[in-house]
């Protein structure tokens, strides 16, 4: 494997709170990669900064390569690289088609097929059903698979999921995190996939790393993260990382206390959806927990 994205010295300072500071890392064409770490510890901002969204301080990020940092997320569209929100709020006064067709359009000089790219798309996202439905009527799960589907009709090399299972049912969650393969497997597409849901992370990561106060402070294989006294101490604690460490390949895993990413602060600005400064709104999911919960940062 090669690498397709790389972040050097990334740091983000909003006042005089480094939100990240100096992250390095590394996404291989083809993998998946796991960001995992309290409420607050710069997960988010990361992809900010790597989706356009927002400026780094310092650092830079590189699509194969090429600077895309500093730019905008129009330019990082283009360049291949889109995120999801973690704050998932599609246009109510669009059809959910017509969602999908935005980030089919979007960053495009000439947009040809968007339509029917976006119909594929939701078939992908089993949403095709809904399609000429406005999306109020989607449950949570629905409307994270319909930011899914918007994100895919970029056509991006590079996809950044936001928290894409929390929040939702168990039997919701694994559909997810099936779809997520199949993203990469059928789309042959490299991820970074911000989660608190353990199990999702354990299921789906090549491999893991871990923020705390913005910086990075583990990275390794799932299995070896979640053992990291480090690890331990900051984020899962000890029951749930003997949790974590049963549950590659399980199916009913109790996870860390963790927290809900459904329940934050607002998150910065960035196209193609509206979904910049929502307050949260989301239920704690059953399998998702963590030391400092969502009660500590509200
Ligand atoms: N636009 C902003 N202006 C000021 N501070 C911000 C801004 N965005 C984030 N922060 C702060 O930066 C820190 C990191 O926030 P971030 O949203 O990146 O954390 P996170 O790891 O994604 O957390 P969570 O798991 O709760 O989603 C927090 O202290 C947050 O309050
Ligand atoms: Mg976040």
């Amino acid at each position: 494997m090669s690498a397709i994205l790389r972040a050097e010295s990334l740091s983000k300072r909003f006042g005089g709170l480094k939100a990240v500071d100096a992250v390095d890392l590394q996404l291989e064409e083809g993998e998946i990669l796991g960001v995992i770490g309290p409420n607050g510890a710069g997960k988010t901002t990361l992809f900010s900064m790597i989706a356009g969204s927002i400026p780094p301080t310092s650092g830079r990020v590189l699509l194969e390569g090429k600077v895309i940092s500093g730019a905008s997320p129009r330019r990082a569209v283009r360049a291949g690289v889109v995120r999801t929100h973690q704050i998932v709020r599609p246009f109510q006064n669009l059809t959910v088609l017509e969602n999908v067709m935005v980030g089919a359009i979007y960053g495009k000089a000439r947009p040809l097929g968007a339509r029917d790219r976006a119909l594929e798309l939701l078939d992908f996202c089993a949403l095709r059903d809904r399609a000429p439905q406005l999306p109020g009527g989607l449950t949570l799960a629905g409307r994270k698979r319909l930011e899914l589907a918007r994100a895919l009709a970029t056509e991006p090399r590079v996809l950044l999921l936001d928290e894409v299972v929390a929040g939702v049912n168990p039997v919701e969650a694994l559909q997810m995190t099936d779809l997520i393969r199949s993203v990469r497997a059928k789309r042959g597409l490299s991820i970074i996939l911000i989660e608190h849901v353990m199990p999702a992370v354990m299921r789906l990561s090549d491999r893991v790393i871990v923020l705390d106060a913005g910086k990075k402070i583990a990275e390794g294989k799932p299995q070896e993260v979640v053992k990291d006294p480090r690890v331990i101490a900051a984020y899962l604690g000890e029951s749930a990382a003997d949790s974590a460490a049963a549950a590659r390949g399980g199916e009913s895993i109790p996870t860390p206390a963790s927290s809900s990413s459904a329940a934050a602060r607002p998150t910065p600005p960035s196209n193609p959806t509206p979904t910049s400064t929502a307050a949260k709104g989301g239920a704690t999911t059953p399998l998702s927990t963590s030391k400092k919960g969502p009660g500590e940062r509200q």
